[in-house]
């Protein structure tokens, strides 16, 4: 069964196309990468995932609710979209108010109108689940970066979403803390969370991912495992994105040669 189809998905900004006819599935409880150069699309095509994006045309159905885009969808339908998915985006907008258990519940809590105590036991567990469960009563700003974004995605889990969103969750960090938040994206993968992850992080896409799509121009040009696609590429545009994040100096090499 998959929880996500995207059919025939179209997006402009003025006169710019940015996603072609995109389609795309996800089975539950896999893990989709999505890769690419710079302004390929991938942000755009994660948040018409959410309805963060509107699309001019096509189709986006997450669980059970479907949006065909041929005609403006309602206020109702981008709610109940929105309402599917929990998003984590590259630098972490934590309440810096607010300590890290209650930067987790304030969606469960203000927003699905959960009683406290149970929203704080909760978001404990989830604090747990994060690797920071010592830090329930500290600030954002005696956090580092890494956990501040582990708090993200504590807060993004709270709202019991079916699907997970990461826009490069870890690329705003010091090198030192990307581990710990891959890890956590690992065992959240383990556990069964169906996530579609924007990255730039081909080891982790190796080692974690059931399906990469590589987008190039607005279009997912190849597709599929991640030893096809990141292992032995047909498309020689992937071959040559790939030989470029591998190795950042290569293309100069090239030249040069
Ligand atoms: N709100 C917007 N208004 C106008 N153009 C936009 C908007 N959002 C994105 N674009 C354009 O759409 C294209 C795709 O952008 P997108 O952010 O989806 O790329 P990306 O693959 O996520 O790139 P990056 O790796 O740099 O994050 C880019 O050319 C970008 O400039
Ligand atoms: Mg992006």
């Amino acid at each position: 069964m998959s929880v996500v189809s995207v059919r025939s998905v179209r997006k402009a900004f003025g006169g710019h196309v940015v996603l072609h006819d995109v389609n795309l599935d996800v089975t539950e409880g896999s893990v989709t990468t999505l890769i690419g150069p710079s302004g390929s699309g991938k942000t755009t095509l994660l948040r018409c995932l959410n309805g963060l994006a509107l699309p001019d045309a096509g189709i986006v159905r997450v669980n059970d609710v479907t949006i065909d885009y041929g005609a403006k969808p309602s206020r109702e339908a981008r709610k109940a979209l929105a309402a599917q998915s929990g998003m984590v985006f590259q630098a972490h907008h934590l309440f810096p108010h607010r300590t890290a258990l209650e930067n987790v519940i304030e969606g469960p809590v203000y927003v699905q109108k959960e009683p406290v105590a149970q929203a704080r036991e909760r978001g404990m567990a989830l604090l747990a689940q994060v690797g920071l469960a010592e830090k329930a009563d500290s600030y954002p700003s005696q956090l580092s970066g890494g956990q501040q974004q582990r708090v993200g995605i504590a807060r993004a889990l709270a709202l019991r979403p079916t699907l997970m969103l990461f826009d490069e969750p870890t690329s705003a960090l010091d090198p030192e803390t990307v581990g710990d938040v891959l890890t956590v994206l690992r065992d959240l993968a383990e556990q069964g969370w169906t996530m579609v992850v924007v990255t730039h992080e081909i080891r982790f896409a190796e080692q974690v991912a059931d399906h990469v799509a590589f987008l190039d121009g607005g279009v997912i040009v190849e597709e599929g495992p991640p030893a096809q696609v990141l292992g032995d590429p047909t498309e020689p545009r992937t071959r040559r994105f790939l030989r470029r994040v591998l190795d950042p100096l290569a293309d100069g090499r090239e030249e040069q040669a």
